[in-house]
C-alpha cells in the first residue's frame, strides 16, 4: 500500500521507514511535490496530527499519516508537550530547548517525563489514531549524540542510557513513535486483509 507520510523531518522518515520495511511504500511529502508548511496551530497533540493529515488528504489526495510528538514532564504540568520544538524560541533550536528544560529542573527531585506520539491515519477519508508512549526521566545533564531533539537528556524506564546513546534499532522498539507505529502497522495490515 503506498501512504504518504506528512513529514519534511529526515530523522523520522528514517526511523519510520525502518520499522515498516518494505511492506508498505511510504512517500514522503516531497515525493508528492507538496513543498509548502504544513500547519500545525492546535494546542493538542491529538489536534495537530489530524490538522497535518488532513490536510494532505483534501489537498493532494492520498492516503496519509501524519504524527506529533511531545515531551511531557511530570512537575511542569506536562510542559513542553506540545510546544516541544519551539520551547525555547522559534528558531526551534534542540540545544536551546534541552538548556531550558534542565534549567527549569535545575534544582527539583522529581525527573519523572514521558514521550508522547499521536499518529492520525486518513484513508478513503476515514480518520483512525493511535498513541505510543514512553515512560522516564529527564536526566541531570546531556548524554550521548545520537538522535535528535531532547535525545540527550531523556532516559527510558528499565535503561542506564539516554536515548542518544541507543543504536536507532534499539530506540524503534520501545521509543513512543516505535510504539505508536506498531499500533499503525497493525491497522494496516488488518485494513488490507479486509479489502
Ligand atoms: P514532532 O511532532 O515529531 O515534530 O516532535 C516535536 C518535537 O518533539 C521535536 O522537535 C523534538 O524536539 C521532540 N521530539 C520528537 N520526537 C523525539 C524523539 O524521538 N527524541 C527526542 N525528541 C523528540
Amino acid at each position: 500500500m503506498e501512504l504518504v507520510f506528512a513529514t519534511n523531518n529526515q530523522h523520522k522518515l528514517q526511523e519510520l521507514q525502518a520499522i515498516l520495511g518494505d511492506e508498505f511504500k511510504l512517500l514522503s511529502l516531497k515525493d508528492i511535490d507538496c513543498n509548502e508548511e504544513i500547519p500545525e496551530e492546535q494546542e493538542t497533540l491529538e489536534g495537530n496530527a489530524t490538522q497535518k493529515a488532513k490536510f494532505v488528504f483534501d489537498k493532494y489526495g492520498y492516503n496519509c499519516f501524519a504524527d506529533d510528538t511531545g515531551l511531557e514532564i511530570s512537575v511542569l504540568n506536562g510542559e513542553p508537550g506540545v510546544y516541544s520544538a519551539r520551547y525555547a524560541g522559534e528558531e526551534k533550536s534542540a540545544e536551546a530547548n534541552m538548556n531550558m528544560v534542565l534549567e527549569k529542573l535545575s534544582k527539583i527531585n522529581d525527573r519523572k517525563a514521558r514521550f508522547r506520539t499521536v499518529i492520525s491515519l486518513i484513508i478513503n477519508g476515514d480518520e483512525k489514531q493511535f498513541e505510543g508512549i514512553v515512560d522516564g526521566e529527564v536526566l541531570m545533564k546531556k548524554r550521548g549524540d545520537s538522535g535528535f531533539g531532547y535525545d540527550p537528556i531523556f532516559q527510558p524506564e528499565g535503561f542506564d542510557v539516554s536515548f542518544a546513546e541507543m543504536e536507532l534499532s534499539e530506540k524503534n522498539k520501545i521509543s513512543h513513535r516505535g510504539r505508536a507505529v506498531q499500533k499503525l502497522v497493525g491497522y494496516l495490515k488488518t485494513y488490507d486483509n479486509e479489502k
